[in-house]
């Protein structure tokens, strides 16, 4: 008889960090509204923090930010705004100065994504994720930057894994998400002295994501070799890698890319 797979808990943050730890702390999430950027929010914010959701959807943002305020106690606004203009990210950040009067974590999390192969996507759809995910990041650590170096804060930029190879359909993707982990390496080494710290935190397949039905095990039979640690990823799994990178015991990690995939990397190329 095959052996039981083990499977790795999912255990919430709050039963490992003190609830407390953020307590005074600003989160700006671009991406908030939904997905693994709502799930990092609302972690942040079980931990003390208020929070600035930003997306394009104004009707989804404004529910996403009263469901977030009412679940954790603490505030959530909602700001729409577009990372592809930065004038739109330099309003939300005016938005939360005026209303919370700091900014300490910065979640860069807005993407785009859809399958198409390299010889079949249009300039501009190739430009377009390019302007989400990369040039995105870069307008949000612009119109951001200030006020982080004044409260000697952090941030976490969402990337992937799929670049680390070839991802068939995933041209765009991989170049943006390339270009997003540079950008947080040199966020780090230009801005540490200043107290900033910068990371990335690489999602793997994560359950009930958009994204998962785009990751490299898809089609795998036997899930145990799929997923090393015996399941598909949480939200939550994400959230918790977010609390203890911006903690203080994450204080000395900057510049670096945290995979959060239960192992299921490692596996590719294999099966
Ligand atoms: C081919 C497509 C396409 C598709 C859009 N385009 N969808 N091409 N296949 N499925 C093309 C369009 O035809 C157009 O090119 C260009 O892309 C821009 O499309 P628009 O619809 O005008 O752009 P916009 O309205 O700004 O929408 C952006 C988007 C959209 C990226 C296309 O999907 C979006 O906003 N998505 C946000 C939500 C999302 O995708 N979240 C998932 C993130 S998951 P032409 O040439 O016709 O003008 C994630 C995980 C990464 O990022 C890791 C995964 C493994």
């Amino acid at each position: 008889m095959a052996p039981v797979p083990y499977v790795v808990p999912l255990v919430d943050s709050t039963a490992v960090f003190k609830p407390e730890i953020f307590k005074g702390k600003v989160l700006f999430c671009t991406g908030g509204g939904s997905g693994i950027c709502r799930g990092m929010t609302e972690a942040v914010m079980r931990h003390g923090a208020d929070a600035v959701i930003i997306g394009r959807k104004l009707d989804r943002l404004t529910q996403a930010a009263k469901e977030l305020s009412d679940t954790t106690g603490r505030t959530c606004i909602p700001a729409q705004g577009d990372v592809r203009d930065p004038k739109t990210l330099r309003d939300a950040v005016t938005k939360t100065i005026e209303k919370f009067g700091r900014i300490d974590f910065v979640i860069c999390g807005a993407a785009g994504n859809f399958l198409a192969p390299i010889a079949g996507l249009s300039e501009n759809a190739f430009r377009t994720v390019l302007e989400i995910d990369t040039i995105g990041t870069y307008n949000t650590i612009k119109a951001t930057i200030a006020h982080v170096r004044a409260s000697k804060g952090s941030y976490i930029h969402v990337s992937a894994t799929l670049h680390y190879n070839g991802t068939p359909f995933q041209a765009h993707v991989s170049a943006a998400k390339a270009g997003v982990d540079a950008l947080s390496a040199v966020l780090a080494v230009e801005e540490g002295p200043h107290g900033v710290r910068s990371n990335v935190i690489a999602p793997g397949p994560i359950d009930g994501t958009e994204g998962m039905e785009r990751l490299s095990v898809k089609g795998v039979a036997d899930k145990q070799f799929a997923y090393p640690s015996g399941r598909a990823g949480h939200v939550k799994d994400i959230a918790n890698a977010t609390i203890f990178l911006f903690s203080d015991a994450a204080s000395y990690i900057t510049g670096q890319v945290l995979p959060v995939d239960g192992g299921s990397e490692h596996m590719r190329g294999t099966m």
